[in-house]
């Protein structure tokens, strides 16, 4: 069973329900870790509240490779195997990212490569889109880029605004995270190229 390491800074809405998948049994994985880089994190309480391992280590005027170093140091003492960023707002550095690699998996409100970075919702809304949804994919040392692992679109309705667009993103998002979680965590896919796709590489 995989041990995940979540990273989270805010509502921690994606976390509860990868936690919720495993406590159905629908996920099958343990949560070593929840770490966030702000002491006013909802999502950390949340993980108290559940009788994870939390851990906070604040970020705020540190030097990045440094915060970096601190996080993957509890990571590991936790045994964490698959890095789960779950409203992590914070970039990781290229050192991070080698540390655990294809094994560590963001989730973005857009089907990239449209609209990355900040409030992607409103950018969607301010270029007219009729389709948006979100991106599970691996990280990398670029924001928002690495290979694709699995999306789900979702409509843009005349009447949204950037709160009942999130709304619609979100509840997909909940569903697709732990999916996502699952097929990596199972290690039945491979990496081609960008092509995240079925079935291990042939030996
Ligand atoms: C989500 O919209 C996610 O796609 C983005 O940050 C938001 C986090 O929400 N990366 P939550 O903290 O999981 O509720």
């Amino acid at each position: 069973m995989k041990r995940l390491g979540i990273l989270l800074s805010g509502r921690g809405s994606n976390f509860l329900a990868i936690a919720e998948s495993i406590r159905l049994g629908r996920l099958k994985a343990e949560i070593a870790i929840v770490i966030s880089n702000r002491a006013d994190a909802a999502g950390i309480a949340s993980a108290d509240a559940l009788g994870l391992k939390t851990l906070i280590l604040p970020s705020k005027g540190r030097p990045r490779e440094e915060h970096d170093q601190q996080v993957v140091t509890a990571l590991r003492e936790a045994g964490a195997e698959l890095i789960i960023l779950a409203g992590y707002l914070r970039l990781l550095s290229p050192w991070f990212v080698q540390q655990f690699p294809a094994a560590i998996l963001n989730i973005h409100p857009s089907l990239l490569p449209a609209f990355p970075g900040l409030e992607a919702q409103r950018q969607a809304l301010d270029y007219g889109v009729q389709v948006s949804g979100c991106t599970v994919h691996f990280v990398d040392e670029h924001l928002d880029h690495g290979a694709i692992i699995l999306q789900k679109q979702v409509p843009v309705l005349p009447t949204d605004d950037e709160h009942t667009l999130a709304e619609r993103i979100l509840e997909q998002e909940h569903i697709a995270y732990s999916q996502a979680i699952a097929l990596i965590a199972s290690g039945d896919y491979r990496i081609e190229g960008r092509r995240v796709l079925p079935g291990r590489t042939k030996k």
